[in-house]
């Protein structure tokens, strides 16, 4: 069945041949919509007939936010820790074995209806693809089990043994990355789509580039595609070693080094920002401007945890980028939609030309704009166009 969505203020497509700038906008629009897919773009006053309609009444539609960074399987919550940074404690990692603990002691389904409810969150401000990671769990059975349970909800599942050294293991790096490398990433390669790991000589929790290194060729050597954390506390050997593997995007990208830049330009990874974790962390934010102005393709994503950035909201992150990162309006709505799925290798989301994914986002508001013109304000959501 086929359904016209028309009253379509702005319609950004992302594709540049169908509108004017990298946002591709059709003003006045109309979109047809079958099987799930954009079967016709274009004026309103061109839309052929379809079986049904929707009209969104002047409103904005955009492609639904690809968030490419999030770990969304865990149990309890970390506000005390957000309090004290915000009277000045550093972030070095270490609140995450907190989460670890919680988490292993939660069962599958306390683990679920929480990952649900973020994920429901997620949608009702307009999000439509979401990447999960594990990294809550560091043993066989509890790293497996959160991917299964992201696999639930998502095909974008990140396999995130290397989130940090778990407690059992302190002193013991190597035995612990000999565990990642070995039965943990077989137990949960099954379940995951990528490999990540948290590379940051900066945090004594973390990983070096060696290790970081031993993980991700393990990773792709099981068949994943390949994520880093990286730069986020310090400068660090994740952007150029993400870059050399090829990884599909580097995340954070904090602290940047010329040679950083330049290996960014070099390569097709994505650097994907995450100017939440800055807010929440009161670290610097990333120099989004050197990274755009450079040529590389930037993204932005939510990182939502229960750590460095409790938020689930893609329209905050559209906010902080343009306030506090200087992009324009329309760099962080690209950003947020096609630069995710650039993050993700995908070319079916973050776009809405025909035969893209109809994966729908609409605005209480003409124009894109208002997502960082009128920020906190819930403009956006996921529109389903079979149930509306
Ligand atoms: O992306 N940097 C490492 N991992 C997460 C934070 C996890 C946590 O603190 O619980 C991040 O910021
Ligand atoms: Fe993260």
């Amino acid at each position: 069945m086929s359904t016209l969505v028309s009253g379509i203020a702005e319609l950004v497509t992302n594709d540049p041949a169908l509108g004017p700038g990298p946002l591709g906008i059709v003003a006045d629009a109309a979109m047809v919509v079958d099987d799930g897919r954009v079967a016709w773009v274009g004026p309103a006053a061109a839309a052929p007939a379809a079986d049904a309609r929707i009209d969104v009444d002047g409103r904005a539609v955009l492609p639904g936010f690809v968030d490419s960074h999030s770990h969304l399987v865990f149990a309890g919550e970390r506000s005390a820790e957000f309090e004290a940074r915000m009277s000045g404690v550093p972030y070095d990692g270490g609140g995450i074995a907190s989460t670890v603990a919680a988490t292993r002691a939660a069962d599958d389904d306390r683990l679920r209806s929480r990952l649900r409810a973020l994920v429901g969150e997620m949608r009702a401000q307009g999000t439509t693809t979401v990447e999960v990671k594990s990294g809550y769990g560091l043993t066989v059975d509890d790293e497996a089990r959160a991917l299964r349970l992201a696999h639930e909800v998502t095909d974008e599942t990140t396999f995130l043994g290397a989130h940090v050294v778990p407690a059992e293991y302190a002193g013991r790096v190597e035995e612990y990355v000999a565990l990642v490398t070995g039965p943990m990433l077989e137990a949960c390669a099954p379940f995951a789509r990528w490999v990540d790991v948290f590379c940051e000589p900066a945090s004594p929790h973390a990983f070096d580039g060696p290790a970081s290194r031993a993980v991700l060729e393990a990773g792709r050597a099981a068949g994943l595609g390949l994520r880093v954390h990286g730069n986020q506390l310090g400068p660090g050997p994740g952007v150029q070693l993400a870059v050399e593997l090829a990884a599909a995007s580097v995340d954070h990208c904090t602290y940047l080094t010329d040679a950083d830049v330049d290996a960014l330009v070099s390569g097709d990874t994505v650097a994907t920002l995450l100017p939440g974790v800055e807010f929440s962390t009161r670290q610097p934010y990333p120099d989004a401007r050197r990274l755009l102005d450079a040529g590389v393709t930037v993204a932005l994503a939510t990182d939502c945890n229960p750590g460095t950035c409790f938020s689930s909201s893609m329209p905050i992150c559209i906010a902080l980028a343009v306030r506090e990162m200087r992009m324009t309006p329309a760099e962080a709505v690209w950003a947020a939609t096609a630069g995710g799925a650039a993050a993700l290798r995908r070319d079916d989301v973050g776009r809405l030309g025909v035969g893209a994914r109809a994966d729908l986002c609409v605005l209480e508001a003409p124009s894109y704009r208002h997502l960082a013109y009128r920020p906190g304000v819930p403009l956006a959501r996921a529109l389903d166009v079979v149930n509306p």
